[in-house]
Parts: structure tokens; sequence; C-alpha cells
């Protein structure tokens, strides 16, 4: 099924669900705050489950009485961890030892610069996961194209609720990304902007070890943006707040927690759309911003 982006994906799995009496999904903590509200705004209950190093702790997961499970397991978002392979077979034998649902968001699973991607979950056990993915970090998210591939007994249930939605996504869009897949030209640009990404990534990374030396980067080397925590006692709110007085756009991280206030201060700070020396020079404005509020 072709979506309006990952979010509508996520959406029209929850009232999928809905209706057929499920009132609970797990996400991770932190996911992508939009899609813990859009489950939310869907009628159902979200299980905040805690994300490590090796993703989503599934052994968490197994104490929850939920139909089915939000993950970005190939990058999550916004800690950028990687869900390990022994948590994703613990995550598959949830599901079919409870019937559950795994929602499977690809989230930046092209853009893995320091070795290859893990595959995803979704061919190891195709009847248990639906697998989404989207245009929004490997084109761009004015596109609103995404895609889904269900399980059997779900399709009938999804297109249903993607007609009463809104009769379907546009065509145009559609037949061009087709055509850009068919003709290589995807392909092609994935190669190009790989090294390119990466570059501003490292570049991001040498510039905070000296510009923002308390700050802390997490997760692997992927994807468009950097994690960065900070100490307990600095206050992210007045840091993206004295950032954005001088025309720098970061952002706090903490919305993203199932409990803002207990979240630990960070900011996202993306690179996918920025120079080299603007994102260095950002990077050093933010540094010596950080310190006048640290002082
Ligand atoms: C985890 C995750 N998945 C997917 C997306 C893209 O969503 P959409 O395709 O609706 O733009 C985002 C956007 O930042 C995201 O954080």
């Amino acid at each position: 099924m072709i979506t309006s982006g990952l979010t509508q994906a996520v959406v029209v799995i929850a009232r999928s669900l809905r209706a057929r009496g499920i009132e609970a999904i797990a996400i991770e903590d932190p996911c992508f705050g939009f899609h813990r509200e859009a489950i939310v705004n869907a009628g159902l209950r979200v299980v905040p489950i805690a994300v490590d190093q090796d993703g989503l702790d599934v052994a968490e997961l197994l104490s929850h009485n939920v139909g089915a499970v939000l993950v970005a397991p190939a990058h999550s978002y916004p800690t950028g961890e990687v869900m390990s392979t022994l948590r994703r077979t613990a995550l598959i034998s949830w599901a079919q030892n409870n019937d559950g649902l795994i929602i499977e968001d690809d989230y930046d699973a092209e853009f893995r610069y320091d070795r290859s991607p893990i595959g995803a979950i979704q061919g190891l056990a195709p009847e248990r996961v639906a697998y989404a993915g989207c245009a929004s970090k490997t084109l761009t998210p004015a596109l609103r194209l995404g895609w889904l591939a269900l399980p059997g007994w779900l399709v009938g249930d999804a297109v249903l609720q993607k007609l009463l939605d809104d009769m379907g996504s546009t065509v145009l869009e559609q037949l061009a990304l087709a055509r850009f897949i068919e003709s290589g030209g995807f392909a092609r640009h994935l190669r190009r902007v790989r090294p390119s990404y990466r570059r501003r990534r490292d570049t991001a990374l040498a510039c905070i070890a000296t510009e923002l030396p308390d700050a802390v980067p997490t997760g692997v080397a992927a994807g468009l943006h950097v994690y960065l925590e900070l100490p307990r006692s600095c206050d992210e709110t007045a840091l993206v707040v004295a950032a954005r007085e001088q025309n720098l756009i970061v952002e706090g991280a903490s919305w993203h927690w199932s409990v803002p206030s207990a979240a630990r201060p960070a900011l996202i700070i993306g690179y996918g759309a920025i120079s080299e020396p603007a994102i260095r020079s950002g990077l050093t404005l933010l540094g010596s911003i950080y310190a006048q509020l640290a002082h």
C-alpha cells in the first residue's frame, strides 16, 4: 500500500488494529514524538518501552499486554541505536507467541556509513510484521510518499482505513518516483549522497569534540542527525531558545520521551541539508552559547 509518508502508515495500522479490538501499542522510549501522538490520536494507548544500545528492550515488552509494537530497528529515532540480532530474534518470538504485530519503521536503513545495513525484520516473519518505508529521508519529506508491506490478514482492514482517510495517495508523484527508481536514478542518488552525508556527520562529530566537549554523541554512524546528550545540569529549553535567538536551529530532544521531565537534556543536530563549513560555524556558535549558559 502507498501512504502519505510513514506517519500515515502508522495511523492506518493503528486504526486497523483499533477496529479489531486492540487497545494498546508499545513504542520505543524515546521515539519520534509525532508517531506517539498519532497513535494516541487514533484512540489507542501507548506503552513506552526503553531503548538501549541494543535497541528496544524486548524483555520489558514481554511484561506488557499489547497487540503491537512500533520499532525503528535499523536506526532508532532519536537516539540512533540499532536493534541487535538477539533482540530481533526475541521480538519475532514475542510476536509469534502472542499473536502480536511488529510495525517495522525501516527508518534510515539506506544511510548506514560504517557497514552494510542489517536486513529488515519483515523478511524473517512476513505474517507478523507490517513493514513501512518512506521517501522522507532519502529524497524529501515534501513528497509525502510512504509504503507498507502488510501481512495478508491485515490488508483488507488497512485498505479500508486508507480509503476512509483520503481515498488514496496522489498518483502523479508515485509515477514520478517509480520512473526515478526504474531508471536507476534513485540508486545513483543514494550512491552520491551517502559519502557526502558521511562527511557531514564526521565534520559534526569532530566539531562537537572540540566545541562542545561536555556533550556525548550517541548512536551508530548512520542517518542525518546526531543525538547529543548534555550534562544533567544543562537547561535544554534555555539552550534551544538562546540558539534560536542567534538564528541557529537545533531541536531539544526531551519531547520525544514519554516523560519529558525525566529525560536527560539532549539536542538533535540535523546535518543532512547543511554544508560542512556551515556545520563548523554552527557548532562553534552552539559551543559558545552553551559555555555562556553554563557559567
Ligand atoms: C522514526 C521516523 N520515521 C519516519 C519519519 C518520516 O515520517 P514521514 O514519512 O511521515 O515524513 C521520521 C521523521 O522524522 C522519523 O523520525
